[in-house]
């Protein structure tokens, strides 16, 4: 990260960031709220990836993980090695990573600070993620420790910033942008989700949130919008059932949608690494 410390100056944090060796993009998925679709988002754009690219898939989520269940994988537990590894499950070509892998998924996790950042270390350093072109980060909600921890342990390629359409969410958007900033951390792109109401077989659009100012905030910020993802049952059904809405209708308008993301940061990511070559 490019801070300049003078040698009077506290330590600066994100001196302890280093590279995974192996790994190449990692994207958090992050929202200001809960319950605004940021697993199902990670969960799916990281599908979507995964067929095209090698790709793993962290829940970063420890007090409330939502992976284990959203790809049919709970009860199920990784497997340590004599060396105290971690070994990512895997599921449709994709990595897995979360801590209901390796605690029951009712179990109450109360950790704070240092044990906080002890975990975050462990799925960074611990975990054999193998070669990887994305590691792809479902957070928690809001700006916590979690996030700081995140933005101080592994250089990140960016972060993308899931809401609902409407203003009750736009001053927790602006908090999540806010935060991303502050860390240094470029928000790729926002994915707004329940945009609308698809129901089947008919072009109407229905609108569950009224649309707020959103639109002309993400502009000032120059934030694009990667894609309007619709409300509809197949995206919550396909999650309940543990095969996620890409995998299970791939030919959906949701479907669609995700894959549209995975397009935008895929070519977002080689006209990076263009600009870099450039640079050399
Ligand atoms: N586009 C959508 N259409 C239908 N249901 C959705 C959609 N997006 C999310 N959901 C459902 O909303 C609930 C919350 O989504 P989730 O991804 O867990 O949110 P978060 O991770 O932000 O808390 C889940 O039950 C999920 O299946
Ligand atoms: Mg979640």
């Amino acid at each position: 990260m490019a801070t300049t410390q003078s040698p009077h100056s506290p330590a600066n944090p994100f001196e302890q960031q280093k590279p995974i060796p192996g790994v190449g993009k990692i994207i958090a998925v992050s929202s200001g709220k809960g319950g605004v679709g940021k697993s199902t988002v990670a969960v799916n754009l990281a599908l979507s990836l995964a067929k095209r690219y090698r790709v793993g898939l962290l829940d970063a989520d420890i007090y409330g993980p939502s992976l284990p269940r959203l790809m049919g994988a709970v009860n199920q537990k990784v497997q340590v090695t004599p060396e105290q590894k971690i070994l990512p499950l895997i599921r449709y070509n994709l990595k897995l990573m979360s801590i209901g892998f390796l605690i029951d998924e009712t179990a109450a996790v109360v950790w704070r600070g240092p044990m906080l950042f002890k975990a975050m270390d462990q799925f960074f350093r611990d975990v054999v993620w193998g070669e990887l072109d994305y590691l792809i980060i479902d957070l928690p909600p809001g700006t916590g420790d979690i996030h700081l921890s995140l933005a101080q342990k592994v250089p990140m390629f960016g972060a993308i910033v899931v809401s609902t359409p409407q203003n009750l969410a736009l001053a927790d958007v602006k908090k999540a942008i806010d935060m991303w900033k502050r860390v240094n951390i470029p928000v790729l792109g926002a994915v707004i989700n329940m945009s609308y109401l698809r129901t089947t077989g008919s072009e109407e659009r229905i609108a569950l949130f009224p649309r707020g100012e959103i639109d002309a905030y993400l502009a000032a910020q120059r934030i694009p919008i990667l894609a309007e993802l619709p409300f509809h049952p197949s995206v919550s059904i396909a999650s309940e059932a543990g095969v996620p809405v890409v995998e299970s209708y791939p030919d959906s308008p949701e479907a669609q949608a995700i894959d549209k993301v995975s397009e935008k940061i895929a070519s977002l990511s080689s006209n990076h690494d263009l600009a870099i070559d450039q640079l050399r």
